[in-house]
């Protein structure tokens, strides 16, 4: 424990109570956060731990401002594209990510998403605040149902299937695709088709993102897959932002080539394309994935524990192959 030293990069839900004792001294950095690149390098310095977020880039030069007591990173998330984690492994250091605990806030905020952008109540509630009239009418802001529709989803992980399982509750019939294809097991219980990506697009009512942002996934929705996609259907994405260029879904939704999309996740976080800004059909929500107090603490809870685990000498609960 002597000269252990635990640094936290950004600030904590209110609970759990950060660390204390087995994780030696604990910083966390005073606000502003996140932390620039020049206090990030200078708040690492003699960490033996670094409990890291998704707006933190871990690499070497953050691995060597630490030094070589640095054991483990743990990132308080499930995707790990701000680390790179070859830099950290070649120099022994562990990193931890926390899967599951946010599986079920994601799939719940991916449905509210399509749920919303279906159903246009960004649009409605756009109306109502500005006090334009309005009257019930037959013909008045109709929406798509979901009864019957095809759910396409990109990549069946364990968000991907916790979507399709309420996909499957809302009616909708459910195709995916991914890099390998799911066990049989796993398309049973999600009653899902496996398609290519091409035939996905071509397929599906609403596409939902959820594979991870690595280099093969960058603008994989781009502006010729967005031509693919039935000028009815949808886009929801909650996985990151890169995966979509933001420049051709824009051209795309003030085009009419889709109806419609549903982010949570942006290109150029935390800045959002001037162009979708002006996209009536179009659902925005700022990073709120995970964003619930339950998972927030689970996450960061985790996170701990692996910090914890490393530092007794145990093997990490959820640490990266
Ligand atoms: C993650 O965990 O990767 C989310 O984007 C943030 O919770």
């Amino acid at each position: 424990m002597k000269d252990m030293r635990t640094v936290i990069t950004g600030q904590l839900p209110a609970s759990p109570p950060p660390p204390s004792g087995e994780f030696g001294e604990v910083r966390i950095p005073a606000p502003p956060t996140p932390l620039s690149r020049e206090r990030l390098l200078e708040e690492v310095r003699g960490a033996t731990a670094i409990v890291s977020t998704l707006n933190d880039r871990i690499d070497a030069e953050v691995a060597d401002a630490a030094g070589s007591g640095l054991r483990v990173v743990a990132n308080v998330a499930v995707g790990y594209d701000n680390i790179d984690v070859s830099a950290l492994q070649d120099r022994g250091v562990i990193v931890t990510t926390t899967p599951g605990v946010l599986t079920d806030a994601t799939a719940d905020l991916t449905m509210g998403l399509l749920l919303s952008v279906t159903r246009r109540l960004g649009e409605g509630e756009r109306l109502l605040r500005s006090r334009a009239p309005w009257t019930f009418e037959l013909g008045f802001m109709l929406g798509t149902g979901l009864q019957g529709k095809t759910l396409g989803i990109v990549g069946l992980g364990q968000i991907g299937r916790a979507v399709a399982h309420r996909a499957r509750a809302f009616g909708m019939n459910i195709v995916y695709t991914s890099r390998r294809r799911a066990p049989e097991q796993v398309e049973e219980t999600c009653d899902a088709v496996h398609l290519s990506f091409e035939e996905l697009l071509r397929t599906a009512d609403v596409v939902s993102l959820h594979c991870p942002l690595i280099p093969q996934t960058r603008h994989l929705i781009d502006a010729q897959s967005l031509a693919n996609m039935k000028p009815t259907a949808y886009l929801v994405n909650t996985t990151r932002g890169p995966v979509v260029d933001e420049a051709a879904l824009a051209e795309a939704l003030s085009a009419g080539q889709i109806a419609g999309a549903g982010l949570d996740v942006f290109e150029h976080e935390p800045e959002v394309e001037p162009r979708l800004l002006g996209c009536d059909n179009l659902v925005l929500s700022p990073h709120l994935g995970s964003a619930t107090k339950e998972t927030r603490n689970a996450m960061t809870q985790l996170a701990f524990d692996n910090v914890r685990a490393v530092l007794r000498g145990d093997d990490p609960l959820t640490a990266l192959p």
